[in-house]
């Protein structure tokens, strides 16, 4: 029995791999892609996810629009790691996908309502849209069997010392979702600084000798370029997908309960994740935060689905 799964996301290198990743697992159902500001301006991010449905001949999955910014403040966009488009490297064809009628929160509102089983929401951006989701549609909350982000940081952050990029971009948005009682996990820099793009990995999907493989090595080869100027790390961190290997396989990571509470005021720490994982503060847990990571799957689960991709997309 596959999963069902709408990705809401911020494309964005690694983002592309996750839309791939739960296109290509036989164990996901992906029911729709939304898209959200963050790595770069809405219009980027959602260009880059009809780009990434059309190369991968990814045809029945509607990809819906949403929100240009968060709900506090202005939009910061990673252009030093994405690039200006969001999708730095690789000449983009034209996507031959149509975009849906309908904004983003109404396609996962629509997506939520039809379904007859609850659907696992997994945002790898900022959750601007699942913040308004909630506040819109409370009712809908029932039909989430539980959320996957790619986000925050058991540790320290990657656009200031405590804040990783994802909850710096719209700690109210972390905030208001992690409150809303949905089944909370959190996949951060802690576990997604594990799947590193080495060159033996980026050998091993340019092996895979298909179109598909060959536009999927040259977003990995611009991500790592700019990890190594800007981050000091030659091989880039591929975030996005650990969120969707996790459901398609969940012994692919290790995980525990434990507490989170997301910082929205501090002049030094605004977009922190706090996570209590020695329970210093005696709150009750109300999350799950993903630990180890087994490697050598999760690539296997990457090269798995390009195969399987680049077979009907070529
Ligand atoms: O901090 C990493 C996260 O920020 C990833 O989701 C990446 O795509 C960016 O959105
Ligand atoms: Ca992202």
């Amino acid at each position: 029995m596959s999963i069902p799964i709408i990705i809401d996301c911020d494309p964005g290198h690694d983002d592309v791999f996750a839309i791939w990743l739960a296109a290509g697992n036989p164990n996901i159902d992906l029911r729709a892609i939304t898209t959200v500001a963050g790595n770069g301006r809405i219009e980027h991010t959602t260009h880059n996810a009809l780009v990434a449905c059309t190369v991968a001949g990814i045809r029945d999955v509607p990809v819906a629009r949403g929100a240009s910014g968060p709900l506090k403040g202005e939009l910061r966009p990673a252009e030093w790691i994405h690039g200006a488009n969001a999708l730095g490297g690789p000449v983009l064809p034209a996507p031959t996908i149509e975009l849906d009628d309908r904004d983003a929160v109404t396609l996962i509102a629509d997506v939520l309502t039809a379904s007859e089983e609850p659907v696992v929401l997994v945002p790898t951006g900022p959750l601007t849209n699942i913040a308004h989701l909630v506040q819109r549609h409370p009712e809908l909350v029932s039909k989430i069997e539980g959320l996957i982000w790619m986000g925050g940081s058991t540790g320290r952050g990657n656009v200031s010392p405590y804040a990783e990029f994802n909850a710096w971009a719209d700690p109210e948005a972390a905030d208001i979702v992690l409150r809303s009682g949905v089944d909370f996990t959190m996949v951060g820099l802690n576990i997604s600084h594990q799947a590193l793009i080495t060159r033996e990995v980026r050998a091993r999907i340019a092996a895979l000798d298909s179109p598909l493989a060959a536009f999927g090595v040259e977003l990995l080869e611009y991500f790592c370029s700019t990890y190594e100027q800007f981050e000091g790390m030659p091989d880039g961190p591929l975030h996005d997908p650990i969120t969707v290997a996790m459901l398609a396989e969940p012994s692919v990571a290790t995980s525990v309960r434990t507490r989170i509470d997301v910082e929205c005021e501090g002049t030094q720490t605004r977009g922190a994740t706090c996570v209590d994982l020695l329970n210093f503060l005696q709150r009750p847990a109300n999350a799950t935060v993903a630990l180890d990571l087994d490697v050598e799957r999760f690539w296997s689960l990457i090269e798995d689905a390009v195969t399987a991709l680049g077979r009907v997309s070529a």
